[in-house]
């Protein structure tokens, strides 16, 4: 009779990065002058010149991991083109476009489309329905996770995944500090996620168990800093640096974190990931 071998000591799986494209938006006119989330005090404004360096930082994080960044020009009196992630969700080289909740921001929607038109994205759709970008819509390699509550409307889930032709996963936010899903989760490339299990309804919150148990899950005080608002390239993940025990429990499952201050740019409500929007070819 033949002896089993002893088991290996469990070990982590070694993670893999791959490159991305990013398309980003130099902060020049970043301001705090009108208040559509929780997060946002025009009483007490934000610092521009702080917000650049911040952002610049990040910009060259990217660039040292190896990722190409394209830049977008900000456009005067759009303080919150920044955050790029809202611009358009862009899956396999087809660009489904935005349309803002709030008039404040209704601009940047035409702008990124044009933006992706001018450079090599022949595929955009000027959307029917409202929705903001990837701030609500995260891929996954079998699917696309969809926010809604605040700011995307569900039809845009069933027009975004028409055109996409990937199935869409409708999940309902309902703490308004988490106002987007990517203030709630992340993908952790492949398939799997990191998330704040509090930012969901009980029914989401047990569609997210059911799609994915191996999750990383974060508690309040990580997502109280944004720390969901992170970005994962398969093995690192550029994530909020005051988000210590997230920090700890990604390094436990074997990612590589880079931890950035994006503070100036949280009196808006946003993060690494908003600042963000994935060009998938
Ligand atoms: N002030 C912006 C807004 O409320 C912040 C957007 C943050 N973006 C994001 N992808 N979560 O619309």
């Amino acid at each position: 009779m033949s002896v089993m071998p002893a088991m290996e000591p469990s070990t982590v799986p070694a993670r893999t990065a791959l490159r991305r494209h990013y398309l980003m938006c130099r902060p020049e006119h970043f301001a705090v002058t009108y208040a559509i989330n929780p997060w946002m005090d025009p009483a007490a404004g934000a610092d521009a010149g702080r917000a650049v360096e911040q952002w610049e930082a990040l910009r060259a994080a990217y660039v040292a991991l190896g990722h190409e960044v394209s830049l977008i020009d900000p456009i005067a009196g759009l303080p919150d083109m920044v955050f790029a992630a809202n611009g358009a969700l862009v899956v396999g080289g087809r660009a489904y476009g935005a349309r803002f909740r709030y008039p404040q921001r209704r601009a940047e929607g035409p702008a990124y489309a044009d933006w992706l038109r001018g450079n090599g994205f022949a595929e955009v759709l000027e959307p029917e329905h409202t929705n903001e970008g990837e701030g609500d819509f995260l891929t996954l390699d079998h699917v696309i996770l969809a926010g809604t509550g605040f700011r995307t409307d569900i039809a845009a889930h069933q027009e975004a995944q028409e055109f996409l032709g990937r199935p869409v996963v409708t999940l309902r936010l309902v703490d308004p500090r988490f106002y987007h899903l990517d203030t709630a989760l992340f993908p952790l490339g492949g398939d799997n996620v990191a998330y704040y299990p509090g930012a969901f309804s009980p029914g989401s919150r047990a569609v997210l168990e059911r799609l994915f148990p191996d999750a990383v899950l974060a508690g309040e005080r990580d997502a109280a800093v944004l720390g969901l608002n992170a970005v994962c390239d398969g093995r690192n993940v550029v994530v909020d640096a005051g988000a210590v025990e997230l920090i700890g429990t990604l390094r436990g499952h074997g990612y590589e974190p880079v931890p950035v201050d994006l503070s100036e740019l949280r009196k808006a409500g946003g993060g690494p990931k908003c600042c963000t929007l994935e060009l998938r070819p």
